[in-house]
């Protein structure tokens, strides 16, 4: 499965701080804010993700992730002119899903939650496996902020609907999309809304006419943070802050994600790290902890008992 993060977008609520500099380059905390959608990705498995940006902020994007090989992962960039929609996401990066299925997720999304990791993959294996879609529904006091979705009795999405002044549900539906090949001919086919926009809810529905859109709840042990409003900003930095104070261990670092899954040698961390902020000594510490765990046990740890290790240890 390809991965794509979409980081484009006008960013107006939090005017005038991005004037300057894009949202997703914001920090969340102890990282920028991209860092998060990006270890989901890489929580489901993924390593080969495109990154959509606006033409002013791709060179940001490209100093702060260049070609992604530092932590065993390929980016490539694409521009988004204007932001004509989240499933203009499946027309630019066409060429980069190629024949494959694709995770898309927003780039102010963040998901935390244990055993996220397990229940990523098992949702990328259903999609490479089977068809459809698979969406990720989270309750929220205020669904009529968001696009709601029905589901029966099989978790079957049976209606959607953008921003409803009634909700059906209190079930939002999150910013992570997983997708079979066909979205790529689904997206061709669609026409820009009255807000001038190509839509993922118009997307969704067409995965609905064929019976094949799945939805999984993300229970109240997940948090699902917004980071679109000063305020909602700040919360999600604290709330970020107090998990990391209080455990002692960071959540959505890259470097660390891409040492269990493999991908990145602690040698190579170690070599490439920045000292000097609490995020390049957290980055030192695990990666010399995994070095002198790498010497007592030098056996790879299989793949399933990775996964079940980055979950519940630190879910994304
Ligand atoms: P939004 O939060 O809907 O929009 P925005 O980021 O432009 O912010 P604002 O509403 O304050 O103007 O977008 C959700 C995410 O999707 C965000 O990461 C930006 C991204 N996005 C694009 O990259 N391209 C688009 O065309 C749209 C609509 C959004």
């Amino acid at each position: 499965m390809k991965g794509i993060v979409l980081a484009g977008g006008s960013g107006s609520r939090l005017q005038p701080v991005t004037r300057a500099v894009s949202k997703q380059l914001l920090p969340v905390y102890d990282k920028p804010m991209i860092y998060y959608p990006i270890s989901v990705l890489m929580l489901a498995g993924i390593r080969d993700i495109m990154i959509i940006t606006t033409p002013t902020d791709m060179p940001a994007f490209e100093r702060l992730l260049g070609d992604g090989s530092e932590w065993g992962l390929r980016f490539t960039y694409a521009e988004q002119t204007h932001p004509n929609g989240l499933a203009e996401a499946f027309l630019l990066g066409a060429d980069h899903v190629g024949d494959d299925s694709v995770a898309l997720v927003l780039g102010d999304n963040i998901f935390h939650g244990q055993g996220f990791s397990s229940l990523l993959c098992r949702a990328v294996d259903e999609v490479e496996s089977g068809s459809g879609a698979i969406l990720f529904g989270y309750p929220v006091r205020d669904p009529g902020r968001y696009g709601v979705g029905e589901t029966d009795a099989a978790g079957r999405l049976v209606s959607i609907e953008e921003k409803p002044m009634r909700p059906k549900s209190s079930r939002a539906i999150t910013g992570l999309y997983l997708y079979d090949n066909d979205v790529l001919a689904l997206a061709r086919q669609l026409t820009p809304s009255a807000r001038g926009e190509l839509e993922i809810t118009d997307l969704n529905r067409a995965y609905i006419r064929r019976g094949t859109a799945r939805v999984i709840d993300l229970d109240r042990g997940y948090a699902w943070l917004d980071t679109g409003t000063h305020d909602s900003l700040v919360e999600a930095s604290q709330y970020v802050q107090l998990l990391e104070h209080r455990q002692g261990v960071r959540f959505a670092c890259i470097e660390e994600i891409a040492m269990l899954q493999g991908w990145l040698s602690p040698e190579h961390a170690l070599g490439q790290v920045h000292a000097n902020s609490g995020y390049g000594d957290y980055v030192i510490e695990v990666a010399t902890r995994a070095g002198r765990a790498a010497q007592v046990a030098p056996d790879p740890v299989p793949e399933r008992e990775r996964r079940d290790r980055v979950g519940p240890v630190r879910g994304a």
